[in-house]
């Protein structure tokens, strides 16, 4: 058997788990459930949920992957042999998750290159879901292929594909020392014409006024919780995939501090840029900011394409370098995504990485074509649905619970986290992990199953 492959350097291992996390969670997801969860406010659950989730899982799983030196399943397993199938669960969680993301890059691909001639014309709401998605069938239908999306999708995992074959670190690792420095110029550039737009201190004034009223109400820390999880990538058998990669003498704690708060800079600065540019938007149509506030599909395809039409000068331009940045940070994303299988599929069958990568991301491909049909949205939805509501935080609690409580791990992880670094794990650690996380996780498992089941 091949021995395990390695990063070539310290910074690649960061970029790459920089690159996993910052994604389209923290573009359109951070700054909308900032703002609607107390604005300026909304900073201190969210700091407490990364000090007290956040980090200290970050630290958790690139300990375990250090440690058991495997992919999810096989960490697991090398924790107890029981707990197998908690590594796969998260794998699976993962797989479904890389099927419709990839389908959301070759959306901001398209709109990558809409944006120089403006091709969504004025009603850009009915553009996306008219002419480009041509939803015109029933929800339940899948309809004829969509061939302004089939396109970019094959491009995207002709790209993902292509630098999984290629390993972690020719692959991998080389990837994402060009997409990240350049996601970071790109989106810069962006948030500095955004700030220098007229209208942008308005929006940043919305953004971040503090309403204390809302941090009484514990769907605020839900909020924070839920958004630390997805945008950290954690519970999601990735950041453990990654750090098994990692030499053997690793200072763990010390990457995790950068890549928890290199995340959390790349939000606030999403934040900042968008609101600056949701500003502008309401000074231009004469309504206030919140009348112009969206998150997720609707803020990246129906609202930004009508701040880029409202743009004072270079449109196609600042159009392109949006969506470019949605691309880069996705596909960073994505590659994390499928890894997580790809590396389960080496460590449990024995095969050559080539055979994971054509069997796993393959597959998936295959499936995300789906979504590239005329019902495809409807897919989408239902897919993004079950993963927020099932997925993230409830693999996050079970993970939490195992390692704390059922195979009481936690003291032998932070002495393995210490031997190898300068910051030393304490009883914050061991706190955080024991008390905080599985009391917010489980309070908001009970919330989801209460909403859904009775
Ligand atoms: N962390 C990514 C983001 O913020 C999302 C993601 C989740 C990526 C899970 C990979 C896996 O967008
Ligand atoms: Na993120």
């Amino acid at each position: 058997m091949e021995t395990r492959s390695q990063w070539g350097t310290r910074a690649g291992f960061i970029l790459a788990a920089v690159g996993s996390a910052v994604g389209l969670g923290n573009i359109w997801r951070f700054p909308t459930v900032a703002y609607e969860n107390g604005g300026g406010a909304f900073f201190i659950p969210y700091l407490f949920a990364l000090l007290t989730a956040g980090i200290p899982i970050l630290i958790m799983e690139f300990t375990m992957g250090h440690k058991y030196r495997g992919s999810a399943p096989l960490t697991f397993k090398r924790m107890n042999k029981n707990t197998e199938f908690i590594g796969w669960w998260a794998v699976l969680v993962a797989f479904v998750i890389s099927t419709y993301y990839s389908v959301i890059i070759a959306w901001a691909m398209s709109y990558s290159v809409f944006s120089f001639n403006l091709n969504w014309g004025s009603d850009t709401e009915g553009f996306l879901f008219g002419e480009y998605l041509n939803l015109t069938v029933d929800p339940g239908q899948t309809g004829s292929f969509v061939p302004g999306v089939l396109i970019p999708l094959i491009l995207v995992w002709a790209i993902v594909l292509g630098v999984l074959f290629k390993g972690v670190k020719k692959g991998i690792e080389v990837a994402n020392r060009i997409f990240i420095p350049a996601l970071v110029i790109v989106f810069l550039i962006i948030v500095v014409r955004a700030l220098t737009l007229p209208g942008a201190l308005d929006g940043l004034n919305a953004f971040f006024a503090p309403d204390f009223s809302k941090i009484a109400s514990p769907d605020v820390w839900v909020a924070a919780y839920g958004q630390i999880f997805f945008s950290l990538s954690i519970a999601f058998a990735i950041m453990i995939t990654y750090s098994s990669y990692l030499p053997k003498k690793s200072d763990i704690t010390n990457n995790a501090f950068i890549v928890g708060f290199g995340n959390s800079s790349f939000e606030l600065l999403a934040g900042i840029g968008v609101f600056a540019a949701l500003g502008f938007m309401a000074g231009q149509v004469g309504v206030g900011v919140d009348e112009v506030v969206a998150g997720g599909v609707g803020l990246a395809f129906v609202v930004f394409p009508e701040i880029i039409n409202q743009f004072p000068g270079l449109n196609g331009l600042f159009g392109f370098l949006f969506f470019a940045s949605l691309v880069l940070a996705g596909l960073s994303s994505l590659i994390s995504i499928c890894e997580t299988y790809i590396a389960g599929l080496v460590d449990k069958f024995k095969i050559s990485r080539i055979k994971a990568v054509a069997f796993g991301g393959g597959l998936s491909a295959l499936i995300s074509l789906l979504f590239a049909t005329q019902g495809g949205l409807f897919f989408l939805d239902a897919a993004d649905y079950f993963i927020n509501q099932f997925g993230v935080a409830f693999v996050g609690l079970v993970e939490v619970v195992l390692v704390a409580w059922v195979l009481r791990k936690v003291k032998d992880l932070r002495t393995h986290a210490n031997d190898l670094s300068d910051i030393r794990l304490n009883w914050w650690w061991t706190l955080s992990l024991c008390v905080f996380t599985p009391v917010v996780l489980g309070y908001m498992m009970f919330g989801l199953f209460k909403q859904n089941l009775l």
